[in-house]
């Protein structure tokens, strides 16, 4: 992977993060002193029920709002907006239709409007084969997104995000709508290609504990209402290469199940 070319890894960290939204029914505490630190080239999850406050936390690290109280660090800068420095995948792939994959790929260095690295039209269309190959889409590049699988688009926006070479990813539940099948090979293919660059630090939430368990190094596992770290798990599996002998070791499905079981107790009745 091109790994040299990326800008320095950047830490990420929260520190004594409150979040208050108006609604109707007056101000409502939506994160209630989140405080964590993911280091540099670190892969954490943030797992919680629906509602515990997850997207807002990817918002504040993003740039999109501002805390209410406490503050977000990347790289020990504060965080006041958005950055090149931090590329975001949602939970569609949000490609354009009437664009290629390889159009699709090229997108963020074509229309950045400086955000991202200048690149001469040679090494961009090395810079997208590159990422086409790092997840299998080097042959698909022709076609539309209308043409492909679930899986193949979510790859091609996973192309998109990393050519951007921001140094944070910030990827909200970006495998949920994907079959078990798909959703399991593009886990796999998510840390191959963080762990071969060895410098992207990523911040991914979800709401599978199975999927935190598989792709992280930390866990933080969060109540609702408001919303708090309530558990911090490093997470023990080592590099999980072959992710079938993960799975099937009695020491994953009981951390699993105890996570799940915790979950099912945080569950705003
Ligand atoms: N812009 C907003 N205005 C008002 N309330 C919001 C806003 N964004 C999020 N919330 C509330 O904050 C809480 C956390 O939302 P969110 O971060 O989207 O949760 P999650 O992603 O964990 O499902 C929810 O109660 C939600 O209704
Ligand atoms: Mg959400």
């Amino acid at each position: 992977m091109s790994g040299e070319t990326l800008s320095r890894s950047a830490q990420i960290e929260l520190q004594g993060v409150c979040k208050a939204f108006d609604t109707r029914a007056g101000s409502r505490l939506a994160l209630e002193q989140v405080s964590f630190v993911v280091k540099a080239g670190e892969t954490a999850t943030v797992i919680g029920p629906t509602g515990c406050g997850k997207t807002t936390i990817l918002n504040l690290v993003a740039g999109f709002t501002q805390p209410s109280s406490g503050q977000v660090l990347v790289n020990g800068q504060r965080v006041t907006e958005p950055g090149p420095d931090r590329g975001f995948m949602f939970q569609r792939p949000t490609l354009l239709p009437w664009m290629t994959v390889f159009d699709n790929v090229a997108f963020p260095c074509r229309h950045g409007h400086g955000l991202t690295r200048q690149r001469s039209k040679a090494e961009l269309h090395e810079a997208v084969l590159h990422y086409l190959d790092a997840v299998g889409l080097r042959d698909a590049r022709e076609l539309h997104p209308h043409q492909m699988s679930g899986g193949m688009q979510s790859r091609a926006a996973l192309a998109r995000l990393l050519i951007a070479e921001s140094s944070a990813l910030l990827m909200d539940e970006p495998f949920a709508a994907l079959d078990a099948q798909t959703r399991l090979s593009m886990q796999q293919l998510l840390r191959r290609v963080v762990k071969a660059e060895g410098q992207r630090t990523v911040l991914f939430i979800t709401h599978d504990v199975e999927e935190a368990l598989l792709i992280s190094d930390h866990v933080f596992l969060m109540s609702a209402s408001p919303g708090r770290i309530v558990r911090h798990v490093e997470v023990p599996f080592g590099s999980r290469e072959n992710y079938r002998d993960v799975v099937l070791r009695p020491e994953f499905t009981e951390l699993k199940h105890e996570l799940i079981d915790q979950l099912e107790r945080l569950v705003p009745t």
